[in-house]
């Protein structure tokens, strides 16, 4: 992959900072009511944005990544909830697929998460989750692969968490992902999310989020930057 324009996005400004302060030749620009940092990271030419929390700011953000600014490919950075046990604070996960669940016709008939015309799960691009194994693998880092369930929810309550452990086989979940995913999807735009774990989703959440937020984001930023030297090679 060569002189592709690259989009970066986070979904608040702990979770682009990181990457904003390594950027060279930065010019800024307000579009939607939200700023877009357009410069290059060693010579690449990349475009950082976070979107404001939730699936409609992230949706509109990813939209105009790439329809006003050409970017050719997404990757996204920032903390999650972790579901699966096996994900600890400061973990890394790539998500593989991700769902809405909070998405619900099922009076309908339909199952959870899925609306006619669309896919209860959208996958990210295999050939940048095979680049961020290798960057791992690299850096001599552990990074786990799984589903990330999006919703316009921070879950702080083991039930629901249960509940979308069981009904999306979700390892993580978060407020954006699979709205970036929508959008890409439709727009034929390889795609990659990537979050650090800052809480369990469990009753400590709150609590935990605000203490490993700007911890747990800067190795996800730190990563994503890594990335970014790969996919330029
Ligand atoms: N992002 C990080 N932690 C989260 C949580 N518990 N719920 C929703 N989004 C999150």
């Amino acid at each position: 992959m060569t002189s592709q324009k690259i989009a970066i996005m986070g979904a608040m400004p702990e979770e682009i900072e990181p990457i904003i302060d390594k950027l060279e030749n930065v010019q800024t620009d307000v579009y939607g009511d939200n700023k877009y940092y357009e410069g290059t990271y060693h010579g690449q030419e990349v475009v950082v944005a976070y979107s404001k929390i939730g699936k409609v700011f992230a949706a509109l953000t990813a939209t105009t990544l790439i329809e006003k600014f050409g970017c050719d490919l997404l990757l996204f950075s920032g903390v999650a909830g972790a579901i699966s046990d096996e994900l600890k604070i400061g973990d890394l996960i790539i998500a593989n697929g991700l769902c809405q669940h909070d998405l619900d016709i099922t009076a309908f008939g339909h199952p959870f998460g899925y609306v006619p015309e669309g896919t209860i799960c959208i996958h990210t691009d295999a050939v940048l989750r095979d680049i961020a194994k290798n960057v791992a693998q690299q850096k001599g880092l552990t990074i786990q692969e799984g589903i990330i369930a999006t919703g316009d929810q921070f879950i702080a309550d083991p039930e629901r968490k249960e509940w979308i452990k069981n009904t999306f086989k979700a390892d993580a979940l978060e407020m954006e992902g699979a709205s970036v995913a929508v959008v890409c999807n439709a727009l034929n735009v390889p795609f990659f999310v990537l979050r650090a774990i800052s809480d369990s989703a469990d009753m400590d959440a709150s609590f935990n989020f605000d203490e490993f937020l700007e911890s747990s984001a800067k190795i996800s930023a730190d990563f994503i930057l890594s990335m970014v030297d790969a996919i330029g090679r």
